[in-house]
């Protein structure tokens, strides 16, 4: 009798859509595929099983994530959202303002996010006062990761000027190693162009460039002399680059094939997957110039029906934030903590020199969003720049033809 009344309440339970189990549940769409990615991940999904979650992966392959939001835009119109999506940036508003976002704010409260995380992270986090997203990591952008045995054979340090690294690269290339690694990618054409754009127009061009789209500074000649970088930049990739995956590229470095790349810090998270040290099998040094562009992964929660879906989007929320996740993932990933109350004793040479960094340029007006890595543009208006710099890296067009491009592009995704 009692059975069949359970299995009665069960079946009526299940034809009205709701889940048999109460417990946390959560589908999590995320880009991280590669070896230092998935294992970074691994933590969370970890972490969210230990405290009663069952997570179902939703991986996206592709860096920078193009192809993930490509990917939630179409769960989003099929009315199907994923309950947990890495998002950053300005696309979390972009998201909120088309009201497909959870509030977050009762696990932020609970958990005091305001005390432990930098007003401009948790700027990003907060859509119209409400929390709307959580933030995992800081990436730094602007690095240059060296090969320490084929720098040292070469006779070559870690280059702190574009001068220098211009004279590096052309005696790399004499010695026939490729100096630059790289893959043709339109976001990794981004990453590059960004680091030394913030080289040469310095932190306050590339701010009334890259943040506040200005006009004249668009049009300068000192980014006619950004995209005359460009163009050497694309003399020192090789003959294969085109659309070759960031991790391979990061694997010729380690493999000595290429001496250099310009990537965010999963590169290091590459390395360590791998194996490799930092100091003494590779080198990282921040790319020639002032500033620091922060890159801050983050996960929003999409509005989703169920009990079990919410009870995971609030723990996974909480996990995000905690302070053991965010030591241990970011020591996979490459990044540091978000939080500024995680001791960074166990972490390398290179992400204390990216705190301090972080700090320094804080203080001195030069912390800067990554637009390449969707923290300073809208979609439109980064898109419109990328395109104009895959465009001028993949063909002849002259840097004055780029710039008069890159203004008229921007001027039409206003
Ligand atoms: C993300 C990183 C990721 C990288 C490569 C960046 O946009 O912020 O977390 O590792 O893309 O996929």
């Amino acid at each position: 009798m009692k059975l069949t009344a359970l299995a009665a309440v069960s079946a009526v339970a299940l034809s009205y859509g709701m889940s048999a189990s109460a417990g946390p549940e959560a589908e999590v769409l995320h880009w991280w595929t590669s070896g230092g990615e998935a294992k970074s991940v691994a933590v969370l999904q970890q972490e969210f099983a230990d405290n009663g979650g069952a997570w179902t992966d939703m991986p996206v392959a592709g860096g920078g994530g193009d192809a993930a939001m490509t990917a939630l835009r179409a769960r989003v119109l099929s009315g199907n959202a994923p309950t947990a999506v890495q998002l950053k940036g300005p696309a979390i508003q972009e998201w909120y303002e088309e009201g497909v976002l959870a509030d977050i704010s009762s696990v932020a409260e609970a958990n005091g996010w305001d005390k432990v995380l930098p007003d401009a992270i948790a700027g990003h986090m907060k859509c119209e006062g409400s929390w709307c997203a959580a933030p995992v990591n800081v990436h730094r952008i602007d690095w240059i990761w060296g090969n320490a045995d084929v720098l040292k054979a070469n006779g070559i340090e870690m280059p702190t000027t574009w001068d220098e690294f211009n004279a590096a690269a052309e005696k790399l290339a004499a010695a026939g190693i490729t100096p630059l690694a790289h893959g043709g990618q339109a976001w990794q054409d981004a990453t590059v162009f960004e680091a030394v754009a913030l080289g040469l127009l310095g932190a306050e061009d590339f701010r009334k460039a890259f943040v506040e789209l200005d006009m004249d500074t668009l049009k300068s000649d000192k980014m006619v002399a950004v995209f005359d970088q460009m163009r050497k930049m694309r003399g020192y990739v090789d003959d294969n680059f085109s659309g070759r995956d960031w991790n391979l590229a990061t694997a010729m470095v380690m493999n000595g094939e290429a001496a250099f790349q310009i990537m965010g810090d999963w590169a290091k998270g590459e390395f360590l997957a791998a194996g490799k040290v930092p100091g003494q099998d590779f080198l990282c040094v921040s790319t020639p110039g002032e500033g620091f562009l922060y890159n801050v992964d983050s996960f929003a929660m999409f509005d989703v029906s169920g009990d079990d879906k919410k009870a995971g989007q609030d723990l996974l929320a909480k996990l995000i934030v905690g302070q053991n996740f965010q030591k241990v993932f970011n020591l996979n990933k490459g990044s540091i903590p978000a939080r500024v109350d995680v001791a960074l004793d166990e972490f390398d040479s290179c992400a204390h020199t990216s705190a301090k960094d972080m700090t320094d340029s804080s203080n001195g007006g030069s912390l800067l969003p990554s637009y390449a890595h969707g923290m300073a543009l809208r979609g439109a208006q980064a898109g419109a720049i990328t395109d104009v710099v895959t465009a001028h890296f993949n063909s002849d067009m002259s840097s004055a033809d780029a710039v008069k491009m890159l203004a008229d592009a921007v001027a039409n995704s206003l």
